[in-house]
């Protein structure tokens, strides 16, 4: 049976968290056997917002160090940049022909970020989830592992690709959100009720992939818990450690009950101590590889122009399809 097509995305906007990697990234390496992934640096919707040009190239490639660094192999997945690929920006301009203003402007991340960049409310912005869309359907992709956050872009691709087949008969595979299981939303260590952003101001909140192993012991020392000592899964009630019992399960493959047991009878000190421990564990040699990725561009360029090169085969297949569909001469 062939393998179903797998396509997802990060924008290049500096260094990932904690939650970022057991959210996505580690969620990818796990897929990787199962499926044919595609996996991108969305760098043309980083565009998005204003960025200083060398930091948005920096960024880019530190993120592809990282992606092949959290276990994504090159040899199994395609890995490649999305302004590489002329595809994306063509496709999206055609779809953007057959989105409706009136759907776009129901984004509510246009709105939260429109509100957040009152200065700079480009025509980008507004079009991000039909680039997202092209992104998508250019590889007839199955599955799109997404966070909540991206559920409404995820929606609307659909929408497009409907609206698009049935003027123009089936061209386009209906993609499916991919929701990891737990993981898909780790908390702040600070503010365990709300996502752990890398752009939060209180760096307590975060853990960042290239803390140093005492800055993380020194995060989940001081992470937010409860007055009851137990260590007991409980969402509603104590958000603090249901979130680090999450992190602990996801590294260590265990279920919240397991972990129940694990601390059965210790304190929140013994248990904060073994999650920077696991966390500790996890991401060293993730540092490591990345380190020597970053200082190895040739290594780099040589993963991205193996991945361009299958992303621009397939794309270009499908891209002519669509503007012969529409009407253009091919
Ligand atoms: N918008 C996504 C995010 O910010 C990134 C992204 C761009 C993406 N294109 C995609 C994710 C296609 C999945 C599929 O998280």
């Amino acid at each position: 049976m062939e393998k179903k097509i797998i396509l997802s995305g990060i924008q290049a906007t500096g260094v990932l968290t904690l939650g970022n990697y057991l959210g996505s990234l580690n969620n990818w390496v796990e897929m990787q056997d199962k499926y044919d992934c595609y996996y991108m640096i969305a760098d043309l919707h980083t565009l998005t917002i204003r960025k200083d040009p060398e930091e948005l190239r920096k960024n880019t490639l530190a993120l592809l160090a990282l992606y092949v660094a959290a276990g994504l192999d090159p040899e199994k997945n395609t890995i490649f940049i999305q302004s590489h690929i002329p595809a994306h920006p063509a496709l999206s301009w055609v779809l953007n022909c057959y989105t409706y203003m009136g759907e776009l402007n129901r984004m509510t991340q246009f709105k939260d970020k429109a509100a957040k960049h009152a200065d700079n409310i480009n025509s980008g912005l507004f079009t991000y989830p039909v680039l997202m869309a092209a992104d998508i359907l250019a590889y007839n992709a199955d599955l799109v592992p997404v966070g909540d956050d991206q559920k409404q872009h995820l929606e609307i691709t659909r929408d497009i690709a409907e609206r698009f087949n049935s003027i123009y008969g089936k061209t386009f595979k209906m993609p499916e959100a991919y929701i990891g299981k737990v993981g898909a939303r780790i908390m702040g260590l600070q503010d365990p009720t709300s996502k752990m952003s890398k752009s939060a101001v209180n760096e307590l909140d975060k853990i960042l992939l290239t803390d140093t192993p005492d800055e993380i012991r020194k995060k989940f020392k001081k992470a937010v818990t409860d007055s009851e000592n137990k260590v007991r899964y409980d969402k509603e009630a104590k958000p603090g450690v249901s979130n680090l019992m999450s992190i602990y399960g996801i590294i260590k493959h265990k279920s919240m009950e397991e972990i129940e047991k694990e601390f059965d009878g210790k304190g929140y000190g013994d248990f904060k101590s073994a999650v920077a421990e696991a966390v500790v564990e996890r991401l060293e040699p993730l540092q490591k590889r990345y380190n020597e990725l970053l200082e190895s561009p040739e290594k780099l360029r040589a993963i991205y122009e193996k991945g361009d090169k299958k992303a621009r085969e397939i794309t270009d297949k499908l891209l002519k399809e669509v503007y012969k569909k529409v009407g253009l001469v091919i």
